[in-house]
C-alpha cells in the first residue's frame, strides 16, 4: 500500500511536516531570510553563569536568494556572516526573524520537512580540514549523509555513486579509501563539495570556501563551483571578506557590516556605483591587477576595527570609522532602502562614487 493510501485522518501528517514543494522556476525566490537575528548571551560567572549583555552577531538581516543565482555576502572578519550561514543551516537558532524555504517558514517545519531542509541546503566551511573527520576515509565522508538519506542512494551502488562525485570534483576515484590528511588544502576542499553534492541540494552556503587556499587554487575552486552551478542549476550564498572573490562568482552582492547588511545590489551595481561608505572603503581595498589602472583607484583608508558587537555604536553602526558622519548618524540608524542610486544602501548620505575603474575585474 503507498504511504498516502495508508495515511489516516489521524495520523495525516500536519503542515509542518510535510514534504516540501518542488522548487520554484529559476530567478524566483528560493530562500528569504526577514529580519534574522541572532543574539549570543555574555556570561558572566563560574557556579551561578548571570546575563550580563548580549553579542549582536546577526542584527536584523534581509536577504532574498533567487533559484540558481549565486549571492555573495560580503564584510570584514566578525561581522556576523559564518552565524548567518548557521542559522541558514539550521547548526543555530534565530533569536529572531524568519528563514523561509520554498515559502515555508524553517522554524515551524518538523519531520519530513526539516529532513529535506536540511538535505536540499548545505555548507561547506573555510576550513575543510577542520570539517573533514580525519579518522573517516574520503569515500566515507562523502556517503556519509546517505546514511540519514537513504533513499538517494540505493546501498548497492554507493562505492561507485562515490567515485562518481569524487571525479566530478576533479578528485581521482581510485583514492576512495585514502584520508583527509593525504590532500591537499584544494583537494579537500573538494571533498567537502563533493559531500554536499551527494544529498543533491537545492543551496550551497559556500563559508569562505576559498579563504584558505593560494590564490591559483582559488580559482580552480570557485570555476568548479560555477560549472557544478551550470550542471545542476545550484543557487549559492557565497560568502568572502574579500570583494575581489565575490565579484567574479556572484550575480548579486550584499555587503554586511557589524551585523547587518549596509548595502545590496546587482555585481555591476555594488562594484561600479557603491553609495555606503564601508562599501567604498571594502572596494578601495581591493588590489588591482592591471598595474596601468592602479593610478586611478580611489584610495580609502578605513580607520579603526570593527566595535564590539556586544556594544555597537548608536544609530548608524559604521559612523565611528565614516568620514561623513554628522549628527543625525548618532541617533538615526539608516534603514536599507534605495536613495536614487537604484539599489539600496543603509546610509544618511547615500552617493554613488567611483572607486575603482568599472571595467576592472
Ligand atoms: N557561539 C558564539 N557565542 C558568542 N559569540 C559568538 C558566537 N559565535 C560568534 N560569535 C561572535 O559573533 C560575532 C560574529 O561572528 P561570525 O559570525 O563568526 O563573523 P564572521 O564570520 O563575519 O567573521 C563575533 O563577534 C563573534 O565573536
Ligand atoms: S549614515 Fe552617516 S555614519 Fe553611517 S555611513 Fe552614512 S554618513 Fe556614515
Ligand atoms: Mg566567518
Amino acid at each position: 500500500m503507498s504511504e498516502a493510501a495508508g495515511a489516516t485522518a489521524a495520523s495525516v501528517p500536519s503542515d509542518s511536516e510535510s514534504a516540501l514543494p518542488p522548487a520554484p522556476p529559476p530567478g524566483a525566490p528560493l530562500l528569504e531570510i526577514k529580519g534574522l537575528k541572532k543574539h549570543f548571551p555574555l556570561t558572566q560567572g563560574v557556579v551561578f553563569k548571570r546575563t550580563v549583555g548580549h553579542v549582536r552577531a546577526v542584527d536584523g538581516v534581509d536577504l532574498t536568494l533567487r533559484r540558481g543565482e549565486t549571492l555573495g555576502l560580503v564584510g570584514e572578519s566578525g561581522c556576523g556572516k559564518s552565524t548567518v550561514s548557521k542559522l541558514l543551516v539550521a547548526l543555530e537558532k534565530p533569536t529572531a526573524g524568519e528563514i523561509l524555504y520554498k515559502g515555508r517558514d524553517v522554524a515551524k517545519m518538523g519531520g519530513r520537512a526539516l529532513k529535506q531542509y536540511r538535505r536540499e541546503v548545505q555548507i561547506i566551511f573555510q576550513d575543510p580540514y577542520a570539517s573533514l573527520n580525519p579518522r573517516m576515509t574520503v569515500g566515507d565522508i562523502v556517503a556519509e549523509g546517505w546514511s540519514v538519506h537513504a533513499d538517494i542512494a540505493p546501498r548497492k551502488g554507493r562505492l561507485q555513486r562515490t567515485q562518481e562525485l569524487m571525479d566530478r570534483v576533479g578528485l581521482n576515484p581510485d583514492f576512495v579509501n585514502r584520508y583527509p590528511h593525504q590532500f591537499s588544502g584544494g583537494q579537500r576542499q573538494r571533498i567537502g563539495i563533493a559531500r554536499a553534492l551527494a544529498l543533491q541540494p537545492e543551496i550551497i552556503v559556500c563559508d569562505e570556501p576559498v579563504s584558505a587556499l593560494d590564490v591559483s587554487v582559488q580559482a580552480q575552486v570557485v570555476n568548479l563551483l560555477e560549472d557544478l552551478q551550470d550542471d545542476f542549476g545550484l543557487s549559492y550564498l557565497f560568502i568572502a571578506h574579500d570583494l575581489s572573490v565575490v565579484r567574479h562568482i556572484s550575480d548579486r552582492v550584499a555587503v554586511m557590516y557589524l551585523g547587518s547588511v549596509v548595502e545590496e545590489g546587482t555585481d555591476a551595481q555594488v562594484y561600479g556605483s557603491p553609495s555606503h561608505p564601508y562599501t567604498q572603503a571594502l572596494l578601495s581595498s581591493v588590489p588591482l591587477h592591471e598595474p596601468a589602472l592602479r593610478g586611478q583607484k580611489d584610495r580609502i583608508l578605513l580607520q579603526g576595527d570593527v566595535p564590539s558587537p556586544a556594544n555597537p555604536p548608536s544609530g548608524c553602526r559604521f559612523r565611528t570609522r565614516c568620514w561623513k558622519a554628522q549628527d543625525i548618524c548618532a541617533v538615526e540608524p539608516p534603514a536599507l532602502v534605495d536613495r536614487g542610486q537604484g539599489h539600496p544602501s543603509a546610509c544618511h548620505f547615500a552617493e554613488a562614487r567611483t572607486v575603482v575603474p568599472v571595467d576592472v575585474d
